[in-house]
Parts: structure tokens; C-alpha cells; sequence
């Protein structure tokens, strides 16, 4: 765990900080091609969130965020009149979204800290988005400062984050490794391993402070769901264990592994998560309709508008 830990802070100090000092790029985000082949879950995810969002006709939108670009693609798609700045803190990220949909007069892409947002973005959008990123970020009051300052008043944040981590909302997953990393051959490895250690790389959003920030940052809730959990479906289990790699890739007990130990203790996580009580609850309905469900934990689905 020493080891692992040293790894880690050496990875984070030698890190490119290009943006800003604070800004942290844990290396899971340099991953930008496997991101992108195990990221359409994030984006049905999204999808689903979005029902409710009205885009405005011609709308001009910042997404903070954005992975590999999926997310604006489509919307440019679906909508001809909008145009979107799509940025990311990861430079591989972007580089691959750029690659991957090409900049045009609908879409631009930027490499940005959606906590250190520039100053020429005031005042400047009609919506912001922000799928699936807030709960990696440390400074989440900063992330809404800088959404709520980018927004034209009366412009709106749409926002899909994962909450905190804690004994109200434990993430099946985490229950399936708590009982994994007990057993042979784990317990060495991931002694030293406690939900403290994971939650301090996944900090998630406090549902409790989540509407004085939202307040502090001139923005008022339209919509605020703070059980939103769609469960994501794998048609089998070599898909759910493609989901899960980029994912496990935050933490350094698991890169510290090597290629093969990292192939078997994802499949024994699998094997735990699928005899654990929470998956028991939906097995059969899964069963009886030839796919496995991820189940994700309390998410946040968050509308606001800037006052
Ligand atoms: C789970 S991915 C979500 C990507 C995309 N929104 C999607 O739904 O597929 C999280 C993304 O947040 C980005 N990210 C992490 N911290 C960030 C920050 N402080 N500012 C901007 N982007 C950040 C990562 O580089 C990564 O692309």
C-alpha cells in the first residue's frame, strides 16, 4: 500500500499541470481511446438525464467535461442551431474528441479545468453541461461558480454526478470489493485498502450541502433528484468488465497489478457483485431478459437556472 500510495503522489506531482496548479488529472483520463470504447453507458446515461432539459433553439452551450466529444456530437446533431464549446481538463481527451468529430462551426473543443474556467466565458452561454465529471473534481463550489459565470442570466446547468460515497449510499461495486478483498488471493493486496482511501480518489457530491452551493453560486434548482440511478445494462460479463477497467484505472491498488492479476480480480469482482443482496434484488428480471445490470448508486440529476 506504501508503494502504491508513493505511486500515486509521484503520478499526481509529475502530473502536467498546464492549466493551473490545483488542477489535478488523475492518469485514468489519459486513456482517451479506451475511455471512448467503454463510455456508451455514460452516454445513454446522459440521454436519459436530458429528457427533461429543454435546449433552447440556437442555443450557444459550454459542456465541462466532455470525454471524448460523444455527447456534444450528438446534440449537434440532433439540434443544427446550437453551437457547442466542448472542453476538458484531460488534453488526450480532446485530442481524441477532435480527432474523432472535428471542429466546426457547431462544434469547438477546449482543453479547460472546469474549476478554473476562464474569464471570457461570463456571461456567455445559454446552457451549460456537465455529465458524469463533477464528482472527480475536488473544488465542486468552484465548478458551479464558474458554470453559474458562464451562463447568460436566466441560462441553465444540467448536471448528472455521482454522490458521495458514504453509508447512505454505498455503491454495490464497493460492497462486492469490501467482501472480495477479504478473501485469498486479495487480502494482501488490498489490506490496507478502506472505503476512506477510495472515496478520497472519488470524492462525490454531499446531497446535504449540494443546495447551499447551488445558492452560493447564484443558481436556483428547477429540477433536483438526488436518487437518480439508472442502472447501466451489459450484455455480458466481458462487457461489464470493459465498463469497469477504466474505472478500476483510478486506483493505484489496481494499477499496481499486473495485466493478468488485473484480468482475474476484475472477473472476481464481477463474480462477487453478481451473488451480492443488492444484485439479488434484480436478478431475475436480468435474467429473464439476457443482460446484467450495473447499479450505480444515488446519482444527482440537477437542473438550475442562474438568477
Ligand atoms: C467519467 S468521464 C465523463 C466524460 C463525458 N462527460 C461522458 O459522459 O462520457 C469524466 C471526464 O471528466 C474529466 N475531468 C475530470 N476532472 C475535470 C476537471 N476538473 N475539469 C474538466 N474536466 C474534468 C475527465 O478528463 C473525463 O473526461
Amino acid at each position: 500500500m506504501k508503494n502504491t500510495t508513493l505511486a500515486l503522489s509521484c503520478a499526481l506531482i509529475t502530473m502536467s499541470t498546464t492549466l493551473c496548479m490545483e488542477s489535478e488529472k488523475p492518469p485514468i483520463w489519459q486513456q482517451a481511446g479506451e475511455y471512448d470504447e467503454n463510455s456508451q453507458r455514460q452516454l445513454e446515461i446522459s440521454l436519459l438525464g436530458l429528457k427533461e432539459f429543454s435546449i433552447k433553439q440556437n442555443a450557444h452551450i459550454l459542456e465541462l467535461g466532455c470525454g471524448t466529444g460523444n455527447l456534444a456530437a450528438k446534440l449537434a446533431h440532433d439540434n443544427p442551431g446550437i453551437s457547442i464549446v466542448a472542453t476538458d481538463i484531460s488534453p488526450e481527451m480532446i485530442q481524441h474528441a477532435q480527432n474523432k468529430h472535428f471542429s466546426s462551426a457547431q462544434i469547438s473543443f477546449a482543453v479547460q479545468d472546469a474549476q478554473h474556467l476562464p474569464e471570457e466565458y461570463t456571461e456567455e452561454f445559454n446552457h451549460v453541461l456537465c455529465g458524469h465529471v463533477i464528482h472527480w473534481t475536488k473544488n465542486h463550489q468552484a465548478v458551479l461558480n464558474g458554470a453559474s459565470r458562464s451562463l447568460k442570466p436566466g441560462g441553465t446547468l444540467w448536471m448528472i454526478g455521482g454522490r458521495k460515497v458514504d453509508h447512505n449510499n454505498m455503491l454495490p461495486i464497493f460492497t462486492a470489493f469490501s467482501a472480495l478483498k477479504q478473501k485469498a488471493p486479495w487480502q494482501e493486496t488490498f489490506k490496507s485498502t478502506t472505503l476512506q482511501s477510495i472515496v478520497g480518489i472519488y470524492p462525490g457530491i454531499n446531497a446535504d450541502t449540494l443546495e447551499s452551493m447551488l445558492k452560493n453560486a447564484g443558481l436556483k434548482p428547477i429540477k433536483l433528484d438526488t436518487e437518480f440511478s439508472p442502472p447501466a445494462l451489459f450484455k455480458d460479463k466481458v462487457a461489464l468488465k470493459k465498463f469497469l477497467t477504466p474505472l478500476a484505472k483510478a486506483f493505484p491498488q489496481f494499477l499496481a497489478l499486473t495485466e493478468k492479476d488485473r484480468e482475474d480480480f476484475l472477473e472476481d469482482l464481477i463474480k462477487e457483485y453478481l451473488t451480492g443482496d443488492e444484485y439479488a434484488k434484480i436478478k431475475s428480471d436480468d435474467e429473464k431478459n439476457g443482460v446484467i445490470s450495473y447499479l450505480t448508486g444515488k446519482n444527482i440529476l440537477l437542473i438550475a437556472q442562474k438568477q
